[in-house]
């Protein structure tokens, strides 16, 4: 009999994890996985047990035969793994509280993937992912690595600049939400709506969108004009699009576009959040107690319904789809996180880029998009930039190059800004930033 797939999930702990569970039970028979390992830290070790337990009902339930094995030991879960997925927070929420609180006392959007949040999400995360990478090298070197981790785009990059791992693929809900509130607009199933996304990870544009291959992408951004239509998702403030901008835009933009687009409303929407019901981290803090609170019920052997108070809605699906893809070599279209290669031709080719790929045992194959259009494609430039001198800064622990990824960064547009908040920023993140604190 062939061997079962082993899928390791570090951050396994996750609240999201039932969702990886249920798609995995959902597509047992065309992805027999034999074993899930589920990793994470001594800090993670309570959640890992409930949410493990849960797991280990659901698989009962549903009758396949996965075993779960939970572990603190993330080296024995890498052995001989074929798919490895992350979905860690370095700091736990309590550091995405910071990324969103700090930003906002001088007046720039304090956001978990955008700004000075998503700088110093990636400064925390990238040293772990390579430590990751390097002991995939050694225990699993033909294994995939899934990352869902934030900022997905800046760790895709800086897996592909800083290690020799070539298979990685970062991973977001973001397009596979857009289909689906298009397709909800439309008044029609998903697999009817095809759209063609290109851009960069919370920086995707959906260029053309087709419904029965019929194209159809006027009329949708006719119908986002009606603000009770406007694609988000629900860690994201639903402020309508101005008509005029979406039609000469002539692109459908992703949720996270609202803070380039629309900065002063976000910073408003975001301050007085904060000052009232709290940042998204305080608000998915409580959010997160509850269903902690849920997943400790020993009748509950399913999902429950209220994880879906969490953007990341349809990452079951985006995930198993594509391990789903790679595994049975599918050839279908799927929009990752992968090595550009001349796909985007106004991006570099070894950077990483957000556009749809075919999925094939050899990995994601990008689709060419050719160029951005001109009124996209300097913004996509100037993420990309934050991103390399992003992740630079992560690997180096240079602290000038922090400061330059973060004056590069739209959402600050100061020198002398970016220099106070990283100096803040970098003290109020010490313990999880040893290498711009080290001495060499
Ligand atoms: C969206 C994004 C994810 C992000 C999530 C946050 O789904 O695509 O990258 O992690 O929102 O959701 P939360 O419920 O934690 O605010």
């Amino acid at each position: 009999m062939e061997k079962g797939i082993k899928i390791v999930t570090i951050g396994g702990g996750s609240s999201y994890t039932p969702e990886l569970v249920e798609g995995l039970i959902k597509r047992y028979e065309e992805l027999p996985v034999s074993e899930l390992w589920l990793v994470d830290i001594e800090a993670g070790k309570e959640k890992l047990q409930i949410v493990g337990n849960l797991a280990k009902r659901m698989v009962k339930k549903a009758g396949v035969p996965i075993d779960i094995h939970l572990t603190l030991d993330r080296k024995a879960a890498l052995k001989d793994a074929d798919f490895v997925t992350t979905q860690f927070r370095v700091g736990l929420l309590e550091a995405r509280a910071k990324d969103e609180r700090i930003p906002l006392k001088y007046n720039v959007i304090g956001q978990e993937t955008n700004g000075p949040g998503g700088l110093f999400k990636g400064l925390r995360t990238i040293p772990v992912i390579l430590e990751i990478i390097k002991d995939m090298e050694e225990l699993c070197p033909d294994a995939w690595l899934v990352n869902f981790t934030n900022p997905a785009g800046m760790v895709t990059e800086a897996v592909l600049r800083y290690t020799n791992h070539k298979k990685v693929v970062g991973l977001c809900n973001v397009p596979i939400g857009i289909r689906m509130g298009v397709a909800q607009m439309l008044g029609v199933e998903a697999e009817r709506v095809h759209i063609d996304f290109a851009g960069l990870n919370h920086m995707v544009f959906g260029l053309d969108v087709y419904l029965d291959g019929v194209p159809i992408k006027d009329e949708v951004i006719r119908l986002m004009n009606d603000p009770n239509n406007s694609v988000t998702m629900k860690n994201i403030a639903n402020i309508g699009w101005e008509p005029e901008f979406l039609q000469a835009l002539n692109a459908i933009p992703c949720p996270y576009h609202r803070y380039y687009y629309k900065t002063r409303e976000m910073l408003v929407d975001e301050q007085e959040k904060a000052a009232t019901v709290g940042t998204r981290a305080e608000v998915v803090k409580k959010l997160e107690d509850e269903l902690f609170k849920l997943y400790k019920d020993p009748n509950l052997d399913i999902k429950p319904p209220q994880l879906e108070q969490r953007g990341g809605a349809y990452y079951s699906d985006a995930a198993c789809n594509l391990i789903s893809s790679i595994y049975n070599d599918k050839r279908d279209i799927q929009p990752v996180n992968i090595r550009n290669n001349g796909a985007i031709s106004s991006i570099e080719d070894d950077s990483a880029v957000e556009l749809n790929c075919i999925i094939t045992k050899e990995g994601p194959k990008p689709i060419a998009v050719g160029d951005l259009p001109v009124a996209v494609r300097g913004l996509v430039q100037q993420i990309k930039s934050f991103e390399r001198v992003a992740a630079e800064a992560a690997v180096t622990g240079d602290v000038n190059k922090a400061v330059l990824a973060l004056a590069i960064n739209p959402l600050v547009g100061s020198d002398k800004l970016a220099k106070e908040i990283v100096t803040e920023m970098l003290e109020a993140h010490k313990e999880y930033l040893p290498q711009f604190f080290t001495e060499v």
